[in-house]
This record gives C-alpha cells, structure tokens and sequence, in this order.
C-alpha cells in the first residue's frame, strides 16, 4: 500500500484532481466512481421538481419512520419492511451496526472498500485483516474466514475493488459457519443490483447473525442523496434502527430512492446494459494487453504490466487525456499497479481504451528512458 499518495482516497473527487491539476472538472471524464452512466431513472427528476412546487417536502420534518421507504424497498429487495433499517449511506449503517452489536473484533477480508477499516476503528473494533489470494481471483475460502477468533466478519458481494462476485453456496457456507460460532457476517452487497439473485436478504429471518448493507447510490445513479439501507432479522433492525440519530433521511432523498427503486424497467436495461459494455469492455481491454479479473458489476480491476505504478499512470490518464481512472496504490492487501475503471458508455469505453494503449506506451517508454 502506498501511504504517500497523492490520488484522492476514494474515486469520483473530481473537484480535488480538478484542483491538483489545474483542470475544469467539467472536462475530465470520470472512470474512477462506479455510478451507472444511465441513472438517474427519469422519475427521479420528475419528483424531486414536482415536490419543490408544492414545498411540502421541506417545510414539514422527514417521517421518522421513513415508512414509505421502507416498503418500496421491501418490495424492491423481497424482503419485509420491518427487516429493514435506513441511513443516510452506507457508513453510518455500519457504525451503528458495530454498536449495537458491541463488535470487538472484527475479520476483514481485504483488498476491499477503504471506509471498512476506517469504520471498524472508528468505533474501536480490533481489526484483523485477511488478504484474499489475486491469483485465485480474490475468492473468499470459507474455512479461512474463521481464524483469529473474530465476533464478526465484515465481507462483500461483489466485492470492491475487484468486481468479483462468490457463487451462493460458498456465502450461504459462510454464514452458516458462522451462526454455528455464533460470528456475525456483515455483507455488503452494496453492488447486487447487477445481479441480485446472488442475494443473502432472503436468509436474514433464518440467520440472525446476518446482517446484509445495501445503498440506493451507483446503480441507480443517485450517490448524492445519501440513501443505504441494512436487512436484518426484525429484532435487530429495532434495535439498530433505535440506535441511529433521528430523521436520518431528508424527504427528497426518500422521495428520490423510492421513486428510483420503483422503476424496475430501469433496472433491467440497466444490467442488460451493463453486461454488454462490460463484455466488450473486458475484450478490448485485452486486446491491448490489459486483463481484468472477472467481474460481475459496473467496474474492472486490472494490473498494470511492465510494474509500472498506478499512480504514474492514474497522473498521466488525466494530464495527457483528461480521464480519471482509480489508482488503487492505496488498497491495503493488494500490490500496486492496480487501476480500476468503472464500465460507462460505448463510446466512453472506447475513449477510454485508446487512452490507455497511448498512456501505456508513453509510460513505458520514459520508464525504460
Ligand atoms: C463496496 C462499497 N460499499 C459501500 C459503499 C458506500 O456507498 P454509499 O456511501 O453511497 O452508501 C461504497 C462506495 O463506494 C462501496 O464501494
């Protein structure tokens, strides 16, 4: 992990590189944030306008049950409403989750999401990372999820940054493994949409040790209303919910996500689409000699050959071709020359592919310089 970085610790601080590199972010075309290119779903705009006539919206205090809510997301994740709990994204999710379950130490599978270890240590958890094996496409290996005598595991589906997606029966392996330690599994299933059959929201009643985090952010193409939610058997989403501040949800924000999850139409052009450009984008990525793990999402992890470092090449993306793409030099558990692009349009993609095969040439010719 590279700790003197200069890359913005997350993807999608365009304001920041547009900054650092004196750049309008307006012409920086962003690979570095994994929002579907598509969203938001047009009845989105359309309530949030149409809400702003009336000013009820603002003038009266959010539901503090955030009922509406709930049920469209019940509906959306075929779960119950009382099963789930709200929060204005998926950290404050975790946090309160870690609380009230006094989490003590925690297994962290790694390469994965940064706010995961900031999370964990923030409210005091020990962390115990375990690295998941790049060269057996960053598989989980159930046994191994075990060591170090952990009250909790904190894992994805899929995982983040690789995109890799773990096949039912090893999670359902997982937590069952676990409730019979009596371990409790956080899964972060925060990029599911993409295939959520793959979900483990249908186990929650039978599993209480299970807690499940999802977040209404990329794959509807809403990050800027801040809405996440966490299914859970109905005693412990109480007791998280009892747990969270107040109101934690404006009414446009869930206005807005239960306007977005309502439109299923949206969701399946969005995965068909998503599958075509992520096939054409992992055949052109070869053909210039870049190979992605494979993955199931909005984005691909690729190393960079020849050992040249990510963020040479993440400066050169975007001084030479305006694009940014995710340096992952400051994932912990996973070597450098890492880069992740999310999968965007077409036309996009391509861009992006020539870019890199010029970037990949003009780096290696000053590395060998
Ligand atoms: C794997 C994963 N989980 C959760 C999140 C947080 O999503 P949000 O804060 O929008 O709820 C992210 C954001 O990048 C992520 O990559």
């Amino acid at each position: 992990m590279n700790n003197s970085s200069i890359a913005p610790r997350h993807g999608g601080q365009l304001e920041a590189i547009a900054t650092m590199f004196d750049i309008p972010a307006t012409e920086l075309l962003d690979f570095s944030a994994n929002i579907s290119p598509d969203g938001p779903p047009a009845g989105v705009i359309d309530v949030i306008r149409h809400s702003l006539e009336d000013l009820s919206a603002i003038r009266s205090y959010p539901d503090l049950e955030s009922l509406e809510l709930r049920r469209e997301i019940a509906k959306y994740a075929e779960t119950s409403a009382g099963n789930i709990v709200v929060a204005n994204g998926f950290v404050p999710l975790l946090e309160t989750a870690l609380r009230t379950l006094t989490v003590k130490r925690c297994l962290l599978a790694i390469p994965a999401f940064i706010e995961y270890r900031n999370t964990l240590e923030r409210v005091g958890v020990e962390v115990v990372p375990h690295t998941v094996d790049a060269r057996r496409d960053f598989r989980y290996e159930p046994a191994m999820l075990f060591e170090g005598a952990c009250d909790a595991i904190l894992i994805a589906n899929p995982q983040n940054p690789s995109g890799v997606i773990q096949d039912a029966d090893t999670l359902l392996d997982i937590v069952h493994n676990a409730s019979q330690r009596k371990v409790r599994v956080l899964l972060d299933e925060a990029f599911i949409d993409y295939i959520p059959s793959l979900s483990l929201i249908t186990l929650v009643e039978d599993f209480p040790n299970l807690i499940v985090f999802r977040s209404v952010t990329k794959f509807h193409g809403i990050p800027g209303f801040r809405v996440a939610y966490a299914v859970t058997h109905q005693s412990l989403a109480a007791a998280i919910s009892a747990n969270l501040p107040p109101w934690p949800i404006t009414t446009l924000a869930a206005m807005a996500a239960a306007t977005a999850l309502a439109d299923r139409p949206y969701a399946e052009r969005t995965r068909e689409e998503n599958q075509l450009r992520r096939t054409a984008l992992v055949k052109n990525l070869e053909a210039i000699g870049l190979c992605a793990y494979p993955a199931a999402a909005n984005f691909l992890l690729f190393p960079l050959p020849d050992q040249i470092p990510a963020e040479q090449f993440w400066e050169e993306m975007i001084t030479k071709h305006m694009i940014v793409v995710r340096s992952c030099s400051n994932y912990e558990g996973l070597v450098d020359q890492h880069v992740r692009v999310a999968v965007r349009t077409r036309t996009e993609n391509e861009r992006l592919v020539l870019a890199l095969q010029q970037c990949l040439s003009s780096v290696r010719s000053y590395l060998k310089a």
